[in-house]
């Protein structure tokens, strides 16, 4: 599944962007394993992530790698070989292609937009893994996604690969209808349309730029697929109307009252015997230091919610909704599992699998 419609990159931005992926790298092997021995040396494996965060502040070293972990982030969208710059300068070229596209979509349905949904506030106010603006603002919004996917796992060189593996990890099953729930630019979706071919796809998310993207991705891929602007807390489907719901890197995205909202709205949509999935970031391995790194992570990468996520019981809520086999696996994002410790010997996010289904 490779990119066809990403901005190109000047040798001068292919160089900075380069630069900023070595030295992400470099944050998190050596840095963070040099971290790790200063936690144990500390004494703080027993400590709760709050005390053990308290106890680290001080440590130029854990200053350091905090300084590094935001800054190369910001540098990587902001800088002045920054996504953002990138996209901007080919906004003309960029804005024709999914102009293009989109053609006579919208009135045939496959592209569905709504200038007047009422988009959340904590969506509004909040630079999600500090993309300037979110990825709803500016038209280009979801080429610079794209672009910042290529290095969010930066010792993995197909940013798609986790899509294809996390299709391939669903039950089987007959799917007729898929729907994938915060669907960005699509990326998550198009593996099952390879999984199931005969499936109807829809993909849903709040952010218009990254539907137009989703729907381009589609159209050159070959792939016919329904992309609409709604919330995944009330997407005004019909009861029953779909085999599998399934949704990647969305739950860590909202809060508390929408994950509720959503594990109701699954039960709604879903038919009797079809299945809930996700692929998402939950109980951190590696005890007091899987916390501290991935709380932290989520405080200095604007991750509203991410701790919020890990601290609700959403086996619980799926349980109290009356779903059945429910299950949440540690997932191999290609970079291989951690330790039996649950310690990775680089820094990872705690990618877990969840499965549930509604009985027959
Ligand atoms: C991290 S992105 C993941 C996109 C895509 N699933 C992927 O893996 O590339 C999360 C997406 O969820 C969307 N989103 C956040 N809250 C949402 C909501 N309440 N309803 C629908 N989409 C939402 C965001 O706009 C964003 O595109």
């Amino acid at each position: 599944m490779t990119e066809h419609n990403g901005p190109a990159l000047a040798p001068d931005e292919q160089a900075a962007q380069a630069f900023l992926r070595a030295a992400k790298l470099y944050w998190s092997g050596p840095m963070y394993r040099a971290l790790r021995r200063q936690f144990v040396a500390r004494g703080l494996d027993a400590a709760e992530p709050d005390q053990a965060e308290r106890a680290m502040r001080g440590e130029p070293g854990y200053a350091f790698f905090c300084w590094l972990e935001h800054h190369l982030q910001r540098e990587k969208y902001a800088g002045p070989r920054g996504l953002v710059h990138i996209a901007e300068r080919q906004r003309a070229a960029l804005l024709a292609r999914l102009e293009e596209a989109a053609g006579d979509s919208m009135s045939s349905g496959l592209l569905e937009l709504d200038p007047q949904l009422e988009l959340p506030g904590w969506y509004v106010r909040t630079d999600y893994h500090q993309h300037p603006g979110g990825v709803w603002s500016d038209e280009l919004a979801g080429f610079v996604y794209e672009l910042g996917r290529r290095t969010t796992l930066p010792a993995q060189l197909d940013p798609y690969a986790v899509h294809q593996r996390f299709a391939a990890a669903v039950p089987d099953g007959d799917r007729r209808r898929i729907l994938d729930l915060g669907c960005g630019t699509g990326r998550s979706q198009l593996p099952f349309a390879l999984r199931w071919p005969e499936a109807e796809l829809y993909g849903i998310d709040l952010s218009a730029p990254c539907l137009r993207l989703a729907h381009l991705n589609a159209r050159e891929l070959g792939v016919r697929a329904w992309w609409a602007q709604r919330r995944c807390e009330a997407t005004g489907y019909p009861d029953a109307h779909f085999d599998l719901l399934h949704s990647t890197f969305l739950l860590h995205e909202l809060p508390r009252r929408s994950v509720e909202a959503l594990v109701r709205e699954a039960w709604r949509l879903l038919r009797p015997g079809g299945h809930f999935v996700h692929l998402d970031f939950h109980s951190p391995p590696g005890g007091s230091w899987g916390a501290f790194i991935h709380y932290g992570h989520a405080r200095r990468n604007n991750e509203l919610f991410m701790r919020s996520f890990c601290e609700t019981d959403f086996a619980g809520l799926q349980r109290a909704a009356g779903f059945e086999d429910i299950d949440m696996q540690l997932f191999d994002d290609g970079t291989g599992l951690p330790g039996p410790d649950g310690i990775s010997e680089s820094w990872r996010f705690p990618f877990q699998l969840f499965i549930a289904r509604k009985p027959a």
